[in-house]
């Protein structure tokens, strides 16, 4: 494993190089053969998704490569460590990999047959919001199963190719500069009523952590801090337990809460993530979720966004987005691409918002007015 302190060497980039390619033709051929297989076994679906014109394919590869360079360039400049690039959880996936096909054919049933509210019958699904008690991607038992949470990180590296942390970790140097933008009292960010925060007293927060893979991208990141999660459930705080307590250092806080309530007091937090998860929310929860962001932020505070790319910021992807709604149960999706998330932050009181897009993610960085 390439040592974190020194500067990474040509050698490692040519690893970090190799590694993804291996990941994203193993995607692109899992997805190719899955499909191919369940045509030939079931019907095929009635709502076709559409085929990608080759300059689409081009434009996707294209900005693959570029996160992948981005990704690549912000480990080489000391923004995360190296180490974090080649953190593949291997174990997981010669044990998950398997399940993940096995599940397939359920996945594909369950589409078949618009089933998208149906729970094994040992799972609780009392008190939850009505839109949580969905199975989001059609996977088995929604977000309620510890089976569900060891598939999900295989499932969604399948999906984008390999890139899903690639894309997670485009949200650490906006929050990084904000952190330290409000710790050195730059850009106005701090004012007599906001103290200095020293690096051992930051405490930054994952809302939606699911598995933690954010969360533990932010302790590699800022190993003095102290990082907390949170999620509606409580089989991926459970994996997301696993993953984190096998590193060296402080143990974030993961804790099983509503984002529309977030367990904290006001102004605790100097910096937010939320990774994934305006897309799986009715807009008006959306804007809730923004306010209580808001509210346990301090003031000065950044908070960092990363969900799907949309229609506006993406035009020439429309076909792809609209693929992605019809093969995944994705209730809130069609309105989430079309939504102004830059103005519900607004309404919520954020201020500089800022915005970028990343292959197949697009980014909100804000901060709660000094
Ligand atoms: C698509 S996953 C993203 C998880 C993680 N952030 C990631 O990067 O993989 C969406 C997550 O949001 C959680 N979630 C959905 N609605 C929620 C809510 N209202 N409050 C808290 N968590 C919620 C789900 O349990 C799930 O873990």
């Amino acid at each position: 494993m390439p040592d974190t302190l020194t500067k990474p060497d040509t050698l490692t980039k040519l690893a970090y190089q190799a590694l993804q390619h291996g990941k994203r033709y193993f995607g692109l051929t899992h997805k190719t053969l899955s499909t191919r297989l369940m045509r030939a076994i079931m019907p095929v679906p009635e709502h076709q998704t559409q085929p990608l014109a080759s300059a689409t394919l081009i434009q996707l590869q294209q900005r693959m490569d570029d996160l992948l360079q981005v990704d690549w360039q912000e480990a080489e400049a000391g923004i995360y460590p190296t180490s974090l690039l080649f953190d593949t959880p291997w174990d997981d996936f010669l044990r998950y990999y398997p399940l993940v096909c096995l599940d397939i054919p359920q996945i594909w049933q369950r589409a078949e047959a618009k089933d998208v509210y149906s729970f094994s019958p040992q799972i609780n699904t009392q008190g939850y919001p009505r839109y949580y008690l969905q199975t989001f991607h059609y996977q088995t038992d929604g977000y309620l199963s510890d089976t569900s949470a060891n598939l999900y990180d295989i499932q969604v590296e399948l999906l984008f190719n390999g890139t899903a942390d690639a894309m997670r970790r485009r949200v650490l140097a906006p929050l990084k500069q904000g952190v330290e933008a409000l710790m050195t009292g730059q850009s106005g960010c701090r004012t007599e009523q906001t103290p200095m925060v020293a690096l051992d007293q930051l405490r930054l927060l994952d809302v939606a952590c699911g598995t933690g893979r954010t969360l533990k991208m932010l302790q590699e990141t800022f190993p003095q801090a102290a990082t907390y999660g949170v999620d509606l459930s409580p089989a991926y705080l459970r994996k997301a337990n696993q993953l984190l307590s096998q590193q060296s250092g402080r143990l974030p806080q993961l804790v099983q809460a509503n984002a529309e309530t977030l367990p904290y007091i006001d102004q605790y937090f100097d910096g937010l993530t939320c990774v994934f998860l305006f897309h799986e929310l009715p807009g008006p929860v959306r804007q809730r979720v923004m306010a209580e962001c808001f509210r346990v932020l301090k003031p000065g505070g950044v908070l960092v966004g990363c969900d799907s790319i949309q229609m506006a910021d993406s035009p020439e992807f429309k076909v792809v987005m609209e693929n992605f709604s019809i093969t995944f149960h994705e209730p809130f999706y069609r309105h989430y691409i079309q939504d102004d998330l830059n103005r519900r932050l607004q309404q919520a009181g954020f201020i500089d918002i800022t915005n970028q897009v990343h292959f197949m993610s697009k980014y909100w960085i804000c901060r709660k007015p000094a």
